[in-house]
């Protein structure tokens, strides 16, 4: 599938929502969960669901320190939630599905930002029905801001040298209509890739330095994302934000639900594609598994033209941000997740039911063995963690920033090193689960509480 396509439509870019301020100084925004019509071929309407529009939904962006409300209206007529990945907030305010929105309610979730720069976003989460809502479109970024990245030279102009870049897979009829996918062993793996609600997307672009913010917002396909010429790839932040040095890799895996930040230097006059070439290596799969989980496919993901004159961009500084030392030290409580089939230590989701309690001001280790076959993609909400090893090694550079989900490769085993700082609520718990949205839907998720010593 490389090569094949004319990339022909510009590449669309979600608007920044808009936001109020109410008199104690929390920033209000809105999204409405709304169905409605897509034209992914021309003068050929899919019926898609979106916020704010027909699909996807506008990317909030956020300051450090900032006291948030997002007033999330459901104008679908099933309940959803919204659930705000990669974010440290109040278990109450998580979105998951203990948090749902029948329709025509609205929900009002209210937190202070509280974590440093990185690429977030977020979707529904309602149980059983997570693939479903997110592949008819519901999704979008969240943009942390703060001083420690504001005052690096970084391309930080949205939309201009800025980029969302969220790739979903999906699957069209002969006439361009979005059908549903296949469903597979890992999940629905469409043969054709969206990128911000466009099939084969060009972006324009007049600065000599772009940087895309890379979200796999797709419900089970994993990509190895690199450059047609074979240039490195410069990866500068993962999910959490900013690594302490950019990486220079050939391709950035990315299960669903990863971020990775890159930065790429064009040209005048340039056109380059970025493509996704998985391997049976970079997915950890032996051949026949690896076809069934889409781990032998190619795509042409976006084209990048670059104009004849383009804006100089600064050299990057070596060191980023500075991390805090892994605190494997601080280790007061390993557990250990052992996943299999679609199970989680030998069983799946109950809502009623607790599966973890982790208390407040302690760090822990989570062990995360993959004992099966497929690939797992294992998320955990309301921290950012390190990984303190793989498979005993410690992790790539790639993968040494703060994370929030992560390719569990069959066989190995990752230990996740996490702190919990705030929001103890025995009553409400929070979420882990494998990003794979079928493998979630199917009960791979379990619950956790935070609370206060002693309790
Ligand atoms: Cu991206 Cu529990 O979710
Ligand atoms: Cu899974």
């Amino acid at each position: 599938t490389i090569g094949m396509v004319d990339f022909d439509t510009p590449l669309p870019v979600p608007p920044i929502a808009e936001s109020t301020v109410a008199a104690d100084g929390t920033r209000v925004f809105s999204l409405e969960a709304q169905a409605g019509t897509t034209e992914f071929a021309p003068g050929v309407p899919s019926e898609t669901w979106g916020f704010d529009g027909a699909y996807l939904g506008p990317t909030i962006v956020a300051e450090r320190g900032e006291r948030i409300r997002v007033d999330v209206a459901n104008a679908l007529d099933e309940p959803t939630t919204v659930h705000w990945h990669g974010m440290h907030l109040p278990a109450e305010m998580d979105g998951g599905p203990h948090q749902m929105v029948d329709p025509g309610e609205t929900w009002s979730p209210e937190w202070e930002v509280d974590q440093q720069a990185a690429t977030l976003w977020y979707h529904p989460h309602p149980h059983g029905e997570t693939e479903q809502h997110v592949a008819r479109g519901l999704a979008g970024m969240f943009l942390v801001r703060d001083d420690v990245e504001a005052a690096l030279p970084l391309p930080r102009e949205y939309g201009v040298d800025d980029l969302p870049v969220i790739v979903q897979d999906a699957a069209f009829t002969d006439d361009g209509r979005l059908e549903s996918a296949p469903r597979g062993f890992a999940g629905r793996m469409g043969d054709e890739l969206v990128v911000n609600g466009a099939r084969a997307p060009y972006a324009e672009v007049e600065a000599e330095v772009v940087r895309l913010r890379l979200l796999n917002a797709s419900t089970a396909r994993t990509y190895a994302f690199g450059w047609e010429d074979g240039r490195a790839v410069d990866v500068i932040a993962t999910d959490g934000g900013l690594l302490e040095a950019s990486v220079a890799l050939d391709r950035v895996v990315l299960s669903p639900g990863e971020r990775a930040e890159v930065l790429v230097r064009m040209t005048p006059g340039e056109e380059l594609r970025l493509q996704s070439v998985m391997t049976p290596e970079a997915a950890g799969l032996k051949p026949p598994i690896a076809a069934m989980n889409g781990a032998t496919d190619a795509f042409d993901v976006l084209e990048l033209r670059a104009a004849e004159a383009l804006d100089p961009a600064p050299d990057l500084p070596e060191r980023l941000r500075e991390l805090p030392e892994v605190a494997e030290d601080a280790v007061a409580t390993t557990r250990t997740f052992r996943l299999d089939g679609f199970e989680i230590n030998g069983g799946t989701m109950r809502m009623d039911h607790v599966d973890e309690t982790v208390t407040l001001d302690t760090t822990e280790r989570w062990i995360v063995e993959n004992a099966g076959e497929m690939p797992h993609s294992f998320h955990v909400h309301d921290v950012q963690f390190r990984i303190g090893a793989i498979d005993a090694a410690p992790p790539p550079a790639e993968l040494a920033g703060w994370k929030d989900t992560i390719l569990v490769r069959p066989g190995s085993r990752y230990e996740l090193i996490l702190r919990f700082e705030d929001f103890a609520d025995p009553a409400t718990p929070y979420m882990y689960h494998c990003h794979l949205l079928q493998h979630e839907d199917q009960g791979m998720m379990g619950q956790f509480v935070v609370v206060e010593p002693g309790q």
